[in-house]
């Protein structure tokens, strides 16, 4: 069965062409990185133009790289939340009329469902249950995947998500947007214990994360850094970088490891646009070779946003009945699944 995928939830349009939710016929991916990398940030109207000018063009690349036609396709798939509200309503708008103008099933995606679903992408044998972290530049999640479409919430950020606190820092060291990927290059070449940080504290739910105190401890160091002796040098960036990247990445392993003895579960995927972190795949992958869980990254083509994951999301949702209606809307927030009290 081939979907169609169209993502367009913030700074990344994309289509794609997936048969049976794990097969990889086209995947596209236009970034608009560039773009908003002169404000420092998303510029959410700038984002929505963007959407507009590439979709079509994508679709049609995305279609013409599987050798298909709309006609052979078996289904639109598209992600209508969480996201920027503007740029989600592009994609539901143009998949929406797709699937109008072709009489095919509409079947709305979830864009945290489509992260973990990437996981089944080259991975043909993995099946839940099992348990997701998933960290992208909005969310930071621990997810019990009881089935490819029932979710239970085991923990999220009580503030900001993980990607949020790597580019808010990057910016504060003039790295420009995004800066994740940029701020780990810098950490592999500076000394993790150079800045001490403290470990953030979170009462109650155990599995729940916090990462603004270490974001606003870090961007208060740099500033008083920068009064005391001016301009940073390339060796004081990469040490905050490291010792950040330090910080952040035991901050996620200690709460998985927390959450795998809870569950039981014998496989963990780690999945979102944060999973493209070395030092972040490495600890879980250690953690879970000591622990004898078996441990599932996507390629890091598909960690970060890509319509290949919200087809194959869409091949799940669709199996199990999910349809929407000429009347789907996107919404800027919605839940992945009930929360574990
Ligand atoms: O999943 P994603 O592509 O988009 C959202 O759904 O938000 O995640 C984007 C986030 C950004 O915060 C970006 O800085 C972060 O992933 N990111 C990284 C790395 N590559 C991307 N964070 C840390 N290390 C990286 N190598
Ligand atoms: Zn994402």
């Amino acid at each position: 069965m081939l979907l169609l995928g169209i993502e367009s939830s913030c700074d990344e349009t994309a289509a794609a062409v997936v048969c049976d939710g794990v097969e990889v016929l086209s995947n596209i991916v236009r970034s608009q990185a560039d773009i908003h990398a002169r404000y420092g940030g998303v510029v959410p109207e700038i984002a929505s133009r963007a959407h507009t000018e590439a979709v079509a063009i994508l679709t049609k690349a995305a279609l013409s790289a599987a050798g298909v036609t709309m006609r052979e396709i078996d289904g639109v798939a598209v992600t209508y939340a969480p996201g920027l509200i503007g740029a989600l309503l592009i994609g539901v708008n143009f998949g929406k009329s797709l699937a109008y103008r072709y009489e095919k099933p509409l079947v709305p995606v979830h864009h945290i469902k489509g992260h973990i679903a990437a996981a089944y992408l080259g991975n043909k044998d993995l099946a839940p249950p099992f348990l997701a972290f998933v960290a992208s530049g909005g969310h930071t999640s621990i997810i019990e995947v009881k089935s490819h479409t029932s979710f239970l919430q085991l923990g999220q950020t009580r503030d900001d998500a993980a990607g949020e606190a790597f580019d808010k820092i990057a910016r504060t060291l003039d790295i420009p947007y995004p800066g994740g990927a940029q701020l780990e290059k810098l950490a592999c070449m500076g000394d993790h214990t150079a800045f001490a940080i403290p470990n953030a504290k979170v009462s109650g739910r155990e599995l729940d994360f916090s990462f603004s105190g270490i974001k606003t401890h870090v961007i208060n160091q740099i500033n008083t850094h920068r009064q005391k002796y001016g301009a940073l040098s390339e060796t004081v960036k990469a040490d905050i970088s490291a010792s950040v990247t330090y910080n952040i990445t035991n901050s996620i392993t200690s709460k998985v490891k927390s959450a795998l003895a809870l569950t039981g579960h014998k496989t963990l995927v780690a999945a979102g646009g944060v999973m493209a972190n070395n030092f972040i795949r490495r600890s879980l992958a250690s953690l879970c070779n000591a622990e004898n869980i078996r441990f599932i990254c996507p390629e890091m083509k598909y960690c970060g946003d890509n319509a290949a994951m919200i087809a194959s999301q869409g091949f799940f949702e669709y199996i199990s009945g999910v349809r929407a209606g000429n009347e789907l809307n996107a919404k800027a927030t919605e839940r992945v699944a009930d929360i574990y009290l």
